[in-house]
């Protein structure tokens, strides 16, 4: 079967691969139709993915069709769309024992510790699928929204937070999203006009472009004078991660999902001053992905926005270029596999 192989960081080409021949009781065969390409793909694209080790097939967003009823799994039969979860956890490790497996020590992501979606056919523990009244294309972002939905659930978000999203980009805008659906009144920042549309039609109620807004001014006007109740940080940028604990309200929530990507200084005496709860947010639990699924079910998400490249398998190394040069470009990529 045709498979798309990062050989090397910079080196991508679609090759013949060994079929898939796991034993029927290792999960649920699916034929592969779209997957989903985000940041992390193209950090590993880069060789800047501390966490990929090559050759590797990427692809862990994914939507897929079952190929055949298996006895083991009645549930799944042949013809069924479905997305999946592409984490793995240990059952273990201290966040395991405390039912917190998206935070798994020695989690393996598909396509980042282990191959990936992007080949024809994948067999995938029938625990990690997921079900849903959904367009393929649909399917394949339910997990790139989990990330956002996961944090919004961290944050304990209710319809009566004013909650301010740093960065609306992939990641952010589910962030968007997941706070929207739960009622909250959102506040999308951004250095990016487009994506800050994007984020509106994701249920931001305001927006502030940072290149040119004043972040502390605007937002004291939203929130009189108050500060957001819930600050999410979704950049990675140290003066991001400074701005959610400097905005925040006082006893308000900080929920970082950005990876810090270099050291970040902070002044601590607002964690205390403001008694804040800051919270770290990392990859999506099970109730994520059904929570995902009921928001785009209710259709209360602009996929054809959020989407802004859908291209033939074969074109996965050349768009993988074109990413890389202009990256501004290029939202969110789907690659059709079947
Ligand atoms: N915690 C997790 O489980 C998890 C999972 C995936 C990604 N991440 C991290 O989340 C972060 C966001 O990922 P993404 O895929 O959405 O990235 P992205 O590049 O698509 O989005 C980042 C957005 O931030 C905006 N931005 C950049 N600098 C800004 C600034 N100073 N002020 C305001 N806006 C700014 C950009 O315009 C862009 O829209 C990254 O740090 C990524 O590593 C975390
Ligand atoms: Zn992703
Ligand atoms: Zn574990």
């Amino acid at each position: 079967m045709n498979a798309i192989v990062l050989e090397s960081p910079g080196q991508v080409q679609m090759k013949t691969v060994r079929d898939e021949d796991g034993s029927r009781s290792a999960g649920v065969l699916l034929r592969v139709r779209m997957v989903g390409l985000c940041g992390s793909d193209l950090n590993s694209y880069r060789g800047r993915n501390p966490l990929v080790s090559y050759p590797r097939i990427p692809g862990h967003e994914v939507a897929a069709t079952v190929v055949e009823t298996n006895s083991m799994f009645p549930q799944w039969t042949a013809g069924m769309d479905v997305t999946m979860s592409p984490y793995s956890n240990c059952g273990k490790c201290a966040a395991c024992l405390r039912n917190r497996a998206n935070a798994c020590q020695a989690n393996q992501t598909l396509g980042v510790q282990r191959d990936g979606a992007l080949t024809e056919f994948i067999r995938v523990p029938a625990e990690r699928l997921f079900k849903a009244d959904l367009t393929i294309k649909e399917l394949c972002l339910v997990e790139p929204l989990t990330v956002g939905f996961h944090a919004a659930a961290r944050a304990r978000i209710t319809a009566s937070d004013t909650v301010a999203v740093l960065g609306c980009g992939g990641v952010g805008l589910g962030a968007v999203a997941g706070a929207a659906f739960r009622g909250a009144k959102v506040i999308g920042v951004d250095v990016e006009d487009a994506k800050l549309a994007t984020a509106r039609k994701a249920g931001a109620a305001h927006t502030i472009n940072t290149a040119r807004q004043e972040l502390h001014a605007e937002l004291a006007e939203l929130t009189d004078g108050h500060g957001p109740d819930v600050v999410i940080e979704a950049i990675g940028a140290p003066q991001t991660y400074r701005a959610a604990v400097e905005e925040v309200a006082y006893a308000g929530r900080v929920i970082y999902i950005g990876w810090a990507k270099e050291h970040v200084e902070y002044e601590t005496r607002p964690f205390v001053h403001k008694e804040l709860d800051i919270l770290g947010s990392r990859n999506a639990q099970r109730e994520d992905f059904y929570e995902v699924i009921r928001m785009l079910e209710a259709r209360r998400f602009p996929v054809e926005e959020a989407v802004t490249h859908v291209v033939p398998m074969a074109e996965t190394p050349a768009i993988l270029e074109a990413w890389n040069r202009e990256p501004a470009r290029f939202t969110k990529i789907m690659v059709e596999v079947s």
